[in-house]
């Protein structure tokens, strides 16, 4: 199968692109990345040389890129990460979160629909449904929850899902959606809350909380999201959504403290901040769906994985101080354009 994977120079799209060209050497996975300042060619590192890998730069939001690439690729998958994913950039600028999570996915489905595909996967967010209170730990969100967003970043991602929706019931394409609670691990780019603090933390400089830090989210490995796509990709019924979470609620001050405890630093460094507009109160996945119909369990709790994580950004400082000093951005030039590979 030649799959296309887009945003496979991000946090989740790249620890996707190690997963499938590990386990699967006889597809053929094209990772598909305009390299915005979130994208990072570093991340693509330990497969750049597999022969069932090839890396493309360009914008899923540019139609006769898109058009020329899957007349001479011919796709038999397309899996979407591609998009703005930063709440807080999409408060200061929503125009972008348009154009590239709505008229990205769209151009994309246009061309899957033109040029033919067996399955296109939208990789979607559980910040669709909104968000639960505080005082309700009974409440999560089912695939059936109505979408009721807060942010540009997630007005944008529901925008997406519903033209994906759309083109399976007008068109019949053969779709899946994801909508996973929040994703922490390994290449997670430092604007995000965990590798943020990490990386603070061990400058010893001050974290920045917002609010009271008693807003809830709902964290799984971004390994464990691999495996469920890959699960929805292959064994998922057509036109349906799966939910993905692992059930490891926790504050974001619990968060903060657990990664102080863990690099043995002074809870002094807390610093509480003016809190982010229409912050969302609560994220809680029910993920009921996906592990009785495909059998997904995840391997990580928010314990172990977290000092994975933690493990991790100690042994790959150089990856995040890259991007801190801004020297990843000259990756491309240095690996693609110097070396005629473009
Ligand atoms: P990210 O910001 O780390 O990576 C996004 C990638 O997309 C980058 O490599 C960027 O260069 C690329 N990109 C941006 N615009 C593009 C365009 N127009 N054309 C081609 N490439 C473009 O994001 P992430 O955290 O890895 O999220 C990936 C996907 O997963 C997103 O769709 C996001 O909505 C979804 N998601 C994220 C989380 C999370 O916790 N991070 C949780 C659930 C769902
Ligand atoms: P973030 O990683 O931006 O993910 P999302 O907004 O998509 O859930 O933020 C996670 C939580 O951490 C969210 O409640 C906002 C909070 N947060 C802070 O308190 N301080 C920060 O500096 C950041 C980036 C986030």
């Amino acid at each position: 199968m030649k799959i296309l994977v887009t945003g496979g120079a991000g946090f989740i799209g790249g620890n996707f692109v190690h997963y499938m060209v590990e386990k699967y050497p006889e597809d053929m996975i094209v990772n598909l990345d305009k390299l915005t300042y979130a994208g990072n060619l570093e991340t693509c590192k330990p497969v750049e040389n597999k022969p069932n890998y090839k890396f493309i730069k360009g914008d899923i939001a540019d139609r006769d890129f898109i058009f020329n690439l899957f007349e001479t690729e011919k796709f038999d998958v397309v899996v979407n990460f591609a998009a703005e994913s930063h709440v807080d950039r999409s408060i200061e600028d929503p125009e972008i979160f348009v154009k590239t999570n709505v008229m990205g996915t769209t151009t994309l489905l246009d061309a899957c629909n033109k040029y033919g595909i067996k399955r296109y996967h939208q990789v979607s967010t559980d910040e669709v449904y909104g968000d639960l209170p505080l005082d309700r730990p009974d409440l999560f969100f089912t695939e059936t929850t109505p979408l009721h967003t807060s942010s540009p970043y997630s007005s944008a991602k529901a925008s997406a899902d519903l033209f994906v929706l759309a083109y399976y019931r007008t068109y019949g394409m053969p779709v899946t959606i994801s909508r996973c609670s929040n994703n922490y691990g390994p290449y997670h780019f430092p604007e995000k809350l965990i590798p943020l603090m990490i990386s603070r933390a061990l400058a010893d400089e001050s974290l920045p909380v917002y609010g009271k830090g008693d807003n809830v989210r709902d964290w799984l490995h971004v390994y464990d999201h691999c495996v469920a796509i890959d699960l929805i990709i292959r064994n998922g019924r057509v036109g349906e959504i799966y939910n993905v979470g692992g059930h490891n609620e926790r504050t974001n001050l619990e968060v903060v403290k657990t990664i102080l405890h863990a690099l043995d630093k002074p809870e002094s460094l807390i610093n509480f901040v003016e809190d982010r507009k229409g912050h969302d109160r609560r994220y809680a996945i029910d993920p009921t769906k996906l592990e009785t119909e495909l059998g997904w369990k995840p391997k990580y709790n928010f314990d172990t994985g977290i000092q994975q994580t933690i493990e991790w950004y100690l042994n790959n400082k150089e990856w995040w101080q890259n991007i801190l000093s801004g020297d990843y951005q000259n990756y491309f030039d240095k690996m693609y354009k110097e070396k005629g590979r473009v």
